[in-house]
């Protein structure tokens, strides 16, 4: 569809700019792909909530029987009062505080996906103080290529995150030990915006190894996750809005060879909530500079750090102007050279007052930002609102 035609553009000029504009009908098809695909193979999906924590889009998200993967206490509280059943709730992290391990266990969480045999042992303390069980997957560092940005790769021996896995045999004997833990499952994510299956298989490879090594001890754990990790098309918003569920899910059904009994366990993050938002700016300055022609928009890296921060690419869209398109470098107002969103972006003829649409931002947009410069955090609206209301 044509963005222009996409946009309700009479409704946002009623609205204070920059704000993230949420696509509801698109996050609902999106929802229901993966909802249907995983049925098929009773996979489990817990959506990884750092990727867009909006209190409506989780009660979307909810709406359709997802877990949540939480990293935080904060996000174990969102997800609870945005109606997440704590029997769906998993809780990664490379570094749980405390009351954070302490909430969790009073919420009495499905999952603490845990990192380090130190972190056992805490959990296994604070849940005797509690008289409680706590339920434990061990987060095993497979070793394996993401082929994607280096910030965004976890899954290599140089990360920081997981167990190594010359380690798994230790853990697990002391994981058996401790009185208060119980061992459930093993947990993986090796990086994200993966578009190649080829990466996602060889995950599979490494974990039927690993199943193999743990068999031959006699250990069998109900459950395996598998991590999020599935990339979106930046540069095609509007082509495959929807990411490839059917290949994704098929990869892992038929790679990995899972035993009698164990349930697979995903969590998507900005395959979920990536292609539904776009980051609403207006144009508040053209300024010739002295080599290139900057258009400079209310929007900054406080709005959206992706750009600055991974170099990432988002699509740019003039939503005003139909006029032929010229070069511009699109920048924010926050002072810092690393305000860019876009350098030698073709748009269409661009005026002060323009509407331009940064896409693909749903997926760490509006969950990553900031009040730098003592900023206001952008607003965030809902198609169907604003729909509703033309
Ligand atoms: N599970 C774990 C353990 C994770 O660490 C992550 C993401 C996910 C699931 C969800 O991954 P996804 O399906 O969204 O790829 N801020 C970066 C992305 C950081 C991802 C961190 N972990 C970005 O803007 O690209």
């Amino acid at each position: 569809m044509d963005t222009k035609g996409h946009f309700p553009l009479q409704a946002f000029r009623s609205l204070e700019t920059p704000f993230y504009y949420y696509d509801t009908a698109v996050l609902r098809q999106t929802l229901e792909v993966v909802s249907a695909e995983a049925s098929k193979y009773k996979f489990q999906i817990h959506y990884a909530m750092k990727a867009n924590a909006n209190r409506r889009i989780l009660s979307i998200i909810r709406g359709y029987g997802l877990g949540a993967d939480c990293v935080s206490g904060g996000e174990i509280r969102a997800a609870v009062e945005a109606g997440f059943p704590a029997s769906k709730i998993v809780f990664a992290g490379v570094g749980k505080a405390d009351w954070e391990i302490n909430l969790g266990l009073d919420y009495n969480i499905f999952c603490f996906n845990v990192e380090s045999i130190p972190e056992l042992e805490v959990i296994n303390q604070l849940a005797v103080e509690k008289g409680k069980t706590a339920h434990v997957a061990l987060r095993i560092n497979p070793n394996v290529e993401a082929d994607t940005h280096k910030y965004i790769t976890t899954g290599k021996e140089e990360n920081k995150f997981g167990i190594a896995l010359c380690d798994v045999d230790k853990v697990i004997d002391v994981a058996q030990k401790l009185t208060n833990i119980k061992l459930i499952g093993m947990h993986f994510h090796i990086g994200s915006q993966i578009m190649e299956m080829n990466n996602f298989a060889g995950l599979c490879s490494r974990l039927n190894e690993l199943q193999d090594q743990l068999e031959a001890r006699h250990v069998l754990l109900e459950h395996i996750n598998v991590g999020g990790g599935l990339g979106i098309d930046y540069y095609n918003p509007d082509r495959q809005s929807i990411p490839d569920f059917v290949d994704y899910f098929k990869t892992f059904r038929n790679m990995l060879k899972l035993r009698e009994g164990q349930t697979l366990h995903f969590e998507p993050g900005r395959s979920v909530v990536g292609q539904c938002g776009s980051l609403i700016t207006k144009v508040l300055y053209v300024k010739e500079g002295a080599k290139r022609t900057f258009a400079i928009v209310d929007a900054g890296m406080t709005d959206l750090i992706r750009p600055a921060l991974y170099q990432a690419y988002h699509k740019i869209e003039n939503c005003s102007s139909e006029e032929p398109v010229e070069k511009y470098d699109v920048v924010g107002p926050i002072c810092e050279s690393s305000d860019c969103f876009g350098k030698d972006v073709l748009l269409n003829k661009t005026h002060r007052g323009d509407y331009i649409a940064l896409r693909s931002t749903g997926a760490y947009g509006e969950a990553m930002a900031s009040q730098y410069n003592l900023r206001r955090l952008p607003q965030a609206y809902f198609s169907e609102d604003i729909l509703e209301n033309l």
